[in-house]
């Protein structure tokens, strides 16, 4: 999916946290997006996404208006909430909101193969691991297989095995056609798998490069001055 912002407001009260203006997403691509804590990076996508609104904004997304694109993008929310009920139950939670119908029986192996959540799937999802709830939230991100997926920190609490995991089905999204917009601190993790790299700070995009234009990440000015690389 191509998005195109042309500008994004957020305000809260008369304290501006967000004001971006010509961010072009191309279509089948994954944008590792990073900042510092608190310098807009969830309010960007949770606007872009639906889940919360901008004060002012102007966005298409392959030239169409939110309202008719909606069932193509979903999100993983970097507070995800997780349900009193199973797993499975907890992943399908999207399937009941959907206007279009959906094979999840089929999504659901699809994508569950990266992790190792099917014995888990009849266990009440509260008394899961930490990152065992991340990987349910992360499946339900994808049970609905749209176009585009956006990700708030989806490796948060994972172990070495569950980040590489991640890492595998970001790139299998990618094969997929799908275009993947992922926050994430790991630095490391922007090196393996971004192909661009939107740089935000104080509410500001400072920069989105081509992630191969970044000739060492660790020699990037701007990566060191946002992300206090040493
Ligand atoms: N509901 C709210 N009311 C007031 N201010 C808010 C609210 N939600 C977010 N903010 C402010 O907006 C700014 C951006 O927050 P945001 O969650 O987008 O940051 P972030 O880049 O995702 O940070 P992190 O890396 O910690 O997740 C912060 O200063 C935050 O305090
Ligand atoms: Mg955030």
């Amino acid at each position: 999916m191509n998005i195109k912002i042309k500008y994004a407001k957020k305000r809260y009260d008369d304290k501006i946290v967000l004001d971006v203006e010509n961010i072009d997403i191309k279509s089948n691509n994954i944008y590792a997006v990073v900042g510092m804590n608190g310098s807009g990076k969830s309010t960007l996508i949770n606007g872009m996404a639906g889940v919360e609104e901008f004060s002012e904004c102007s966005i298409t997304y392959d030239g169409k208006q939110f309202e008719e694109v909606k069932d193509n993008i979903s999100l993983m929310l970097q507070n995800f909430y997780i349900f009193n009920d199973t797993v499975r139950n907890n992943i399908l939670l999207p399937v009941k909101y959907s206007k279009k119908k959906i094979d999840f029986q089929k999504n659901l192996e699809k994508y569950m193969k990266f992790f190792n959540l099917e014995p888990l799937l009849d266990k009440n999802a509260r008394k899961l691991s930490g990152g065992e709830k991340t990987k349910t939230a992360l499946l339900r991100a994808l049970i609905r297989n749209t176009d585009l997926v956006i990700l708030d920190e989806p490796t948060n609490n994972m172990d070495v095995d569950g980040i590489k995991a991640v890492e595998e089905l970001i790139m299998y999204l990618k094969e997929e056609g799908k275009t993947v917009i992922l926050i994430t601190h790991n630095i490391m993790q922007v090196e393996r798998t971004a192909d661009y790299v939107l740089f935000i700070d104080k509410g500001r995009v400072v920069e989105c490069v081509e992630r191969k234009n970044i000739k060492n990440i660790f020699d990037n000015l701007s990566l060191k001055e946002i992300l206090k690389v040493l």
